[in-house]
């Protein structure tokens, strides 16, 4: 069941040479797919050699092959994890009900939507980031922008196979739209705003992988939990992919602040035009930076209190995040929940139910698991000898959605007036400058082992390779 079928046009772990019908219709949207790889993936690399890593089976020991593969050719498949025997489920008014292996009539417009949803911000991304490639810092880093890329395209064919098999008519129209939709279109653009922004330097690419992916982790977590159990397997396999995408951004981010902790030490100066002078990344426009990724990324678990997200928790959709290792009673009628609204120009805690806060306690949890790495990137500033922490802003500060929306917010979390917001924004949230600085760095670094000047080499390679492996080859 585990091992992949690498014979068929589409390789897969689910017997689609069984379904002549299903088979077709992917067939058919293979080529689609080829197609905007061609015109909206990695642009200028469709002929370089990537040292890239392909699943050749789910199981924990070998689903990671390496080898040097010209993307356009990589095998993009339909991978599930397997099926757990007799699964119940565990959450909501279906508790203790065998898990669905269909789509209930009444929860189909519903699933569809999350699959959708999902589905939409898996090309977005990698829209997002194709201008990266002509500045990347070294080869290593590039073959890890280019790792993130096919397992996001891998990650559309997760959910566009889910829509074909379980949707009919309306599932293939929802695929090709997902191939229509493009970031940042202004006619047609992807669903989620976060994933319309733009990816314009390779510091924003390490926070998007570090933030943004993280919360494609606590979707597909909590969506790893749902009833509808292909959802739920597929997602899981998933989750292996999105930890790598995770250490791109986090060691990505722990590189640029140990190269500029190097050069504030050798310079002895914490000197922001001195430091630019010498071409690193001050840590203040890093903690912009931040600033901007978190607060961005903390909007797309939706509004403080949703009943779609009561009704996606209690019919089985969608669950909490690690949901089997709570103790309460997995329907949470009676409970409540924390979250926090304005009242007399003060930030105030207001209870509420708790299925109506769901959106709110998932956003929490992953807030909890993203203050994690900046502590690892404080250490670095501490075993440098420099004194200045990183923080992540307060969950209020610069919201767009829910009972926070447009409320100003200082990163310490204190409502402040216009006035003052807007003489102290730019110590808040990247300026043009800011951003014109970073991007003025950005240069391409092709030679192996070499790196740009803004950026420590990593610790290790890939794959146990040495840091100078030449990780592509530009043909
Ligand atoms: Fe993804
Ligand atoms: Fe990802």
């Amino acid at each position: 069941m585990s091992s992949i079928d690498y014979s068929e046009k589409i390789p897969n772990n689910v017997n689609l040479s069984e379904d002549r019908t299903l088979q077709r219709a992917l067939e058919h949207w293979q080529p689609n797919y080829l197609q905007w790889w061609q015109d909206m993936g990695p642009d200028g690399s469709q002929n370089f050699d990537v040292y890239l890593r392909t699943a050749v089976s789910v199981d924990p020991q070998g689903w990671a092959q390496f080898g040097h593969v010209k993307m356009p050719d990589y095998r993009w498949g339909i991978f599930l994890n397997p099926a757990e025997q007799e699964r119940k489920i565990h959450f909501g008014d279906h508790m203790g009900e065998a898990a669905w292996q269909d789509v209930p009539g009444e929860h189909r417009a519903n699933l569809r939507r999350i699959i959708v949803t999902q589905g939409d911000t898996e090309p977005a991304s990698v829209e997002q980031q194709r201008h990266l490639g002509l500045t990347a810092p070294s080869q290593y880093d590039l073959r890890n922008l280019f790792q993130v890329n096919v397992e996001e395209g891998r990650h559309l064919w997760a959910m566009v196979y889910l829509l074909h098999k379980y949707f009919g008519k309306d599932g293939r129209e929802e695929a090709e739209a997902l191939l229509e939709r493009n970031s940042g279109n202004a006619d047609n653009p992807r669903i989620l705003q976060a994933f319309n922004e733009k990816t314009p330097d390779w510091l924003s690419f390490f926070m998007f992988t570090y933030f943004t992916d993280r919360d494609g982790k606590f979707q597909l977590c909590a969506l790893a939990e749902s009833a509808f159990d292909p959802l739920a397997r597929t997602t899981k396999f998933m989750l292996t992919e999105e930890a790598h995408h995770m250490f791109v951004g986090e060691s990505g981010v722990g590189r640029v602040i140990t190269r500029s902790c190097e050069m504030m030490n050798q310079l002895k100066t914490d000197d922001v035009g001195k430091l630019r002078a010498a071409g690193v990344i001050d840590l203040p426009t890093i903690q912009r930076y931040i600033n901007f990724h978190f607060s961005v990324t903390i909007d797309l678990f939706g509004a403080d209190q949703s009943s779609n997200a009561a009704t996606f928790y209690s019919s089985g959709l969608k669950g909490r995040y690690e949901e089997g290792k709570r103790t309460d009673d997995h329907v949470l009628k009676g409970n409540s929940y924390k979250i926090l609204a304005v009242e007399n120009g003060g930030l105030v805690e207001k209870e509420v139910p708790m299925l109506n806060a769901l959106n709110e306690v998932l956003r929490d949890d992953y807030i909890k698991d993203s203050v994690g790495g900046v502590d690892r990137w404080n250490r670095l500033i501490e075993k440098a000898g420099i004194d200045f922490r990183l923080k992540v802003p307060h969950k209020a500060f610069h919201r767009n959605i829910g009972s926070l929306a447009g409320v100003k917010v200082s990163p310490d979390g204190r409502v402040v007036s216009d006035h003052e917001w807007n003489q102290r924004v730019e110590e808040w949230l990247p300026s043009d400058t800011d951003r014109a600085y970073v991007g003025s760095l950005m240069g391409r670094v092709v030679e192996p082992g070499k790196f740009a000047n803004w950026i420590a080499p990593p610790v290790m390679g890939i794959n146990r390779q040495p840091v100078n492996f030449e990780y592509v080859r530009f043909n």
